[in-house]
């Protein structure tokens, strides 16, 4: 078995680090909008801090970004150029809801995505479309608290209904929530949760993630009636723990932090809540408010296909005593010493991806998809202003080989690979442009300045050459 003829290579992108125009044709506010870069950020991101107004203090990312929202003929173009089959990109919410419960869809916002899509289309290239990529609007946190209310439930159907309907002959694949495991990790920043002191934050956390739950059955409901092929997916911040040594008490803690993850896309993909959960809750003493029909909705309308994203595999330990922690993506995970890391201590595995790839096809029997992967990686142009990003040849070359064996050797059915930021745009986790994952540089800096101008990398004649040969010529 090698890769699908119709293999749908690829990149990813999201709205909030690449549009810009944050308050443009009507747009609303979005909870991006407000994440400044700089010292606050991970306080607001985690839901710590309250920061729900922008002001003079701060620098927001969010609000220029790479000014795709002008230039994103210039930018589509240079993407087919590549080759490219596939393009991920997310629906700005607040673009077509300003915020959130208006009763008319706004027009100008719906036009902007009909003018992205054409130009897809115009190059035969399919849309992967997120419908929310750590996206709500502003008025919704402020008036219902966002998605600790089953309010949002609604407020998000409605959204579906609309973007399904106008866009039901342009787009086959879609996403329902961006890595939505990431739930538990940044409240604020993925799912627009602020706490209040004192209260039981994982009970907050749960009972929004299962209004995410229903939110994304319902989308799948809705998708399915709307266009029957349609292929719904869900979407994991993916990556398999490691136990630290073969002592099972380490084996059992990697078991049970993969299980934080896997738990939503065991209710997505399989439909129902899984009793390592709901035992989990009662020792934790969290009861999940269903409604009625919940349980039915979640087992009827399960997912077509499973995508994830993969930067590196985590590693834990039962031993309290081992301090060696590392950044991955925001996810607790110890230093792995067989690991080399990025720049930002990101750990770079590329057989996890393979081991991460089987675990998913062995749990869910459903095709899957890679949505992202990447290095972010400081690029330095030469006196041409030439980018010889060698370094991110060799990442991805190595995990295409990852997938592609485990797609050879293993049997796996792997739908296509869009790789992270293919074009230079804003770190979600740090709001920096330094960090590059792109095949297409992009003037500007972390400060907000530069002219904008797109280049092409040394990697973007590789992943075209990479491209046309269906990932056979890697080299
Ligand atoms: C994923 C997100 O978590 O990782 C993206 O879906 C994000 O939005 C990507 O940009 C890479 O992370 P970072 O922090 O390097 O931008």
């Amino acid at each position: 078995m090698s890769l699908r003829k119709d293999f749908l290579w690829g990149g990813a992108t999201a709205a909030n680090q690449v549009e810009g125009g944050y308050l443009e044709g009507n747009k609303g506010l979005s909870i991006i909008d407000v994440v400044p870069a700089g010292k606050d950020r991970v306080a607001v991101k985690k839901g710590k801090m309250r920061m729900l107004e922008c002001d003079e203090q701060h620098f927001y990312p969010s609000h220029e970004a790479i000014d795709f929202y002008h230039h994103y003929k210039e930018d589509i173009a240079l993407l087919a150029e590549m080759g490219f089959k596939c393009y991920r990109f997310s629906i700005a919410w607040t673009r077509i809801f300003p915020n959130g419960d208006d009763l008319q869809p706004n027009e100008e916002g719906l036009k902007f995505y009909d003018r992205v899509l054409d130009e897809c289309l115009k190059y035969g290239i399919e849309p992967l479309v997120t419908i929310t990529h750590f996206d709500v609007p502003v008025h919704l946190v402020k008036t219902v608290g966002s998605w600790r209310s089953r309010k949002m439930v609604d407020y998000y159907e409605k959204l579906c209904e609309t973007i399904f309907t106008r866009y039901k002959e342009q787009v086959k694949y879609w996403l329902t929530f961006n890595e939505i495991n990431m739930l538990l990790h940044l409240p604020f920043s993925s799912s627009g949760l602020v706490f209040e002191e004192g209260e039981n934050e994982e009970a907050v956390k749960y009972q929004a993630a299962h209004h995410q739950l229903v939110a994304s059955a319902k989308a799948t409901e809705i998708a399915h009636r709307i266009n029957p092929k349609f292929k719904i997916g869900c979407m994991l911040a993916g990556a398999s723990t490691y136990p630290y040594t073969c002592d099972p008490e380490d084996i059992w803690k990697a078991m049970g932090r993969d299980r934080e993850h896997y738990f939503f896309v065991d209710v997505q993909s399989r439909g129902e809540y899984p009793n390592y959960a709901k035992k989990m809750f009662e020792r934790m003493n969290i009861s999940i408010k269903m409604e009625d029909g919940d349980e039915e909705l979640l087992r009827n309308n399960t997912v077509d296909f499973v995508s994830f994203s993969y930067y590196g595999s985590r590693l834990t330990s039962a031993d309290p005593e081992k301090n060696t922690q590392t950044a991955a993506n925001l996810f607790p995970t110890l230093r792995n010493p067989y690991l080399k890391t990025s720049e930002w201590g990101w750990q770079i595995d590329p057989l996890g991806l393979r081991i991460t790839l089987n675990t998913l096809y062995d749990r869910y029997q459903k095709p899957l998809f890679i949505v992202e992967n990447g290095l972010g990686a400081i690029d330095t142009p030469d006196e041409n202003g030439y980018i010889e990003d060698d370094y991110r040849i060799d990442y991805i070359r190595e995990h295409i080989k990852a997938f592609k064996v485990a797609v050879e050797e293993d049997g796996i059915d792997l739908l296509g690979y869009t790789t992270w930021g293919c074009i230079d745009l804003v770190s979600a986790s740090t709001g920096e442009m330094s960090k590059r994952y792109g095949f297409i540089y992009v003037d500007r800096d972390d400060t907000g300045k530069g002219t904008m101008k797109r280049s092409k990398k040394k990697s973007f004649d590789w992943y075209k050459k990479v491209i046309s040969s269906n990932g056979e010529e890697l080299e």
